[in-house]
């Protein structure tokens, strides 16, 4: 009641004198109307990132480079002092204060401009709406957003119990929120703050980065502890080694330890790079690991027939990511380690690296449990399987009679570098295939035919549920499932050729292929001839192709299902030939083109592509034959082979003034 008196009482005041509306009102955060689009704020400091560092070595060098920087301390023994703290994993924010009244938070967006995300952030306990007298009148403070673990793990289990997927780290849970556009649903919401640093400020109130710490806690600011004042490398290894044997019960996510140049008065002398600040470095734990059960053992069969033991664990958040499976890679071993399924494992998970098993805790194992029996046939067809020794490998080959096999084609077929058809995804595929809808590339496009209520309801009899029917399907996905398989019934030849998914038959292959042979039928041909014993053909393809490509593409033609299945896809579809007069005119047409180091501001995918579009040929080493050398950064050796030949190198800035139509030229073309 006295709060709904109180809200009254502002409501009033607010309506006769408008311009005392703080953001911070009660009255701006409860109920508002959500917000339909973030403005942007321009950073006035930049909000940086962090240079890493992975091993001791690193941070040596981090240490020497400002020894080096700074001309007094290169003659001294004297060590630097280091301010250093948890690296937490979250969102990176910014709180500017006027008049000590908070009037705006940002995210980091680039590092320049960021998203106007006052309203959320005025929802978050953490953050001191106003500062105290002792405060600056103006003043930026940074720190980073983030979800503690028992809240993370209590959305998931909300997301569980809703039937949602999991959310994968607090990172993005934290994400969500700050982002969420409905103020309504932001007023509950678990969002914390520690404050680690400074932005703009009007006077220079500190010293030192412990000095910041101290008085932005005094200020009412959470801090990410333990952190501490720390001098030599010996010190700093043992904070690190410390933290991180803690890690798992602080509470909340940290990815490392942040270290930061104590002497303020240095940071300006040392300054920036364009990306990360000389004054500080981020000390990155390595992989993390995660203590699970195996759940089962299976053996997967691959799209080419091999056999890969795998373990179904009990899904565990492992560096941010959930895993519920880890390859335990081959016969052997399985059989050397003994993982059995119950074990208790550790698993770990590396970046993008397939998650490993790396040890079983044997004291936990479950007392009726026995050794993993390696299957002696198919798992998925029950045919005869064949191990290869040095690999300690199994395959099966009965290629697609193999259920397995047929589903991993299917999947090949339709993915991106292939015929690319996004909304048919591996789990349809994988239903259609169990009802025998489809079965080789062709049935796909037959798929409309089968599955349309307007076919279907001619032969009504057939008990086939049209697709816009079934569980989550409806018209609209439908048909544009439909529209997506009409729409890539067309294909270039050297797609189409990669698309058959034939052993050691990459994406460069396939195109070498196709500019060799120009259409369909000249490769079919020649292959045709070559299995008929033709010397001179086989050894044609075999100088483009390999002796091991060339046995495989052979092999492959052999095969009465590929064949049967192959000629049923050509009736659905076409393929353009390598049309050459087409590419005349094309601007890099003819000249090889190599890309090396890392280029900013586009893929390497897509470097390509646009390259090709322009008739180039991408070369993927450097030889006298090389056109065109693009070096982004930290190009290493193609780049020195390139200089050594005397090829002119192109920046990313040139390459990027090529494909907006500027001409080529190569000054030493005239040589
Ligand atoms: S200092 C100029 N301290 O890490 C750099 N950053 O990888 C100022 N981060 O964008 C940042 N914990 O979001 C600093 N204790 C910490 C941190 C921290 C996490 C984040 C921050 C930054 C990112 C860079």
């Amino acid at each position: 009641a006295e709060y709904d008196r109180l809200m009254r009482e502002l409501l009033e005041i607010e309506e006769k004198w408008p311009e005392l509306v703080t953001p911070d009102s009660p009255s701006q955060r409860v109920g508002s109307k959500p917000l339909s689009k973030y403005t942007q704020v321009k950073h006035i400091t930049p909000m940086l990132s962090l240079n890493n560092a992975n091993t001791e070595n690193d941070i040596l060098d981090f240490l020497q480079k400002i020894k080096n920087g700074i001309f007094e301390l290169r003659e001294t023994d004297a060590p630097i002092e280091i301010v250093a703290e948890p690296k937490v994993d979250g969102l990176s924010c910014s709180l500017r204060y006027e008049h000590r009244r908070l009037v705006l938070a940002a995210t980091r967006g680039d590092g320049f401009i960021g998203e106007d995300v006052t309203k959320n952030i005025l929802a978050v306990p953490d953050i001191p709406k106003l500062l105290p007298s002792t405060a600056p009148d103006s003043i930026e403070v940074r720190g980073e957003i983030y979800i503690n673990d028992l809240d993370f793990i209590k959305i998931n289990e909300t997301q569980e119990t809703l039937g949602n997927k999991k959310i994968s780290n607090p990172r993005n849970a934290a994400a969500g929120y700050l982002k969420q556009l409905d103020l309504n649903a932001v007023k509950e919401q678990p969002l914390k703050f520690f404050g680690y640093a400074l932005g703009e400020i009007d006077n220079n109130f500190a010293s030192t980065q412990w000095e910041i710490r101290t008085k932005l806690s005094s200020w009412g600011f959470k801090l990410n502890e333990p952190a501490m004042l720390l001098s030599g490398i010996k010190e700093i290894m043992a904070f690190y080694q410390e933290i991180e044997k803690k890690r798992s019960t602080l509470g909340y996510s940290i990815d490392g330890i942040v270290y930061k140049v104590n002497d303020l008065s240095l940071h300006q002398r040392m300054g920036f790079t364009g990306k990360y600040p000389k004054w500080a470095i981020a000390h990155k734990f390595p992989a993390e690991r995660a203590h699970t059960h195996i759940k089962k053992i299976i053996i997967s069969v691959g799209r080419l027939g091999a056999l890969t033991p795998v373990a179904k664990l009990e899904p565990v958040n492992v560096g941010g990511a959930w895993v519920s499976r880890a390859t335990l890679h081959n016969e052997d071993e399985i059989k050397k380690r003994d993982f059995r399924a119950g074990d208790l494992v550790i698993i770990q998970r590396a970046g993008d690296v397939i998650p490993q098993v790396l040890s079983v805790e044997l004291t936990n194992r479950p007392k009726d449990s026995s050794p993993f029996q390696y299957p002696t046939k198919c798992p998925s067809c029950g045919g005869p399987i064949e191990r290869n020794d040095s690999e300690a490998t199994w395959t099966c080959n009965a290629g697609i009679a193999c259920p397995a096999q047929a589903v991993e084609r299917l999947k090949f077929f339709v993915s991106r570098k292939a015929f690319y058809i996004k909304a048919l995804g591996d789990k349809n595929i994988e239903q259609f295939y169990s009802e025998g809808l489809i079965r080789i590339p062709a049935d796909i496009y037959k798929l409309e035919e089968k599955l349309s209520p307007k076919t279907l309801y001619n032969h009504n009899d057939s008990g086939i549920t049209p697709l816009k029917d079934r569980d989550g399907w409806g018209e609209i996905s439908a048909n544009k499932l439909f529209a997506a398989i009409r729409d890539k019934k067309t294909i270039t030849l050297n797609k189409f050729i990669f698309s058959l998914g034939i052993n050691t038959v990459g994406e460069t292959l396939s195109k070498r292929l196709a500019k060799k042979f120009k259409s369909f039928k000249n490769m079919q041909n020649s292959i045709n001839k070559a299995i008929s014993g033709d010397k001179e053909e086989r050894q044609s393809i075999q100088a483009i192709c390999g002796e091991v490509a060339t046995d495989s593409l052979l092999n492959f033609f052999k095969n009465e299902l590929n064949l049967n299945s192959l000629n049923q896809l050509l009736e659905e579809i076409s393929i353009e030939s390598e049309d050459v007069e087409a590419h005349k005119n094309k601007p890099l047409y003819g000249k090889t083109i190599v890309f090396t180091g890392k280029l900013t501001t586009m893929t390497r995918d897509e470097a390509k592509t646009r390259a090709e579009s322009l008739g180039a040929i991408i070369g993927n080493s450097i030889t006298q034959k090389t056109d065109i050398v693009v070096a982004g950064e930290s190009a290493g050796s193609k780049l020195k082979k390139a200089e050594r030949y005397g090829k002119k190198i192109t920046s990313e800035k040139e390459w990027k003034e090529i494909l907006n139509g500027k001409q080529y030229f190569n000054e030493y073309e005239t040589n």
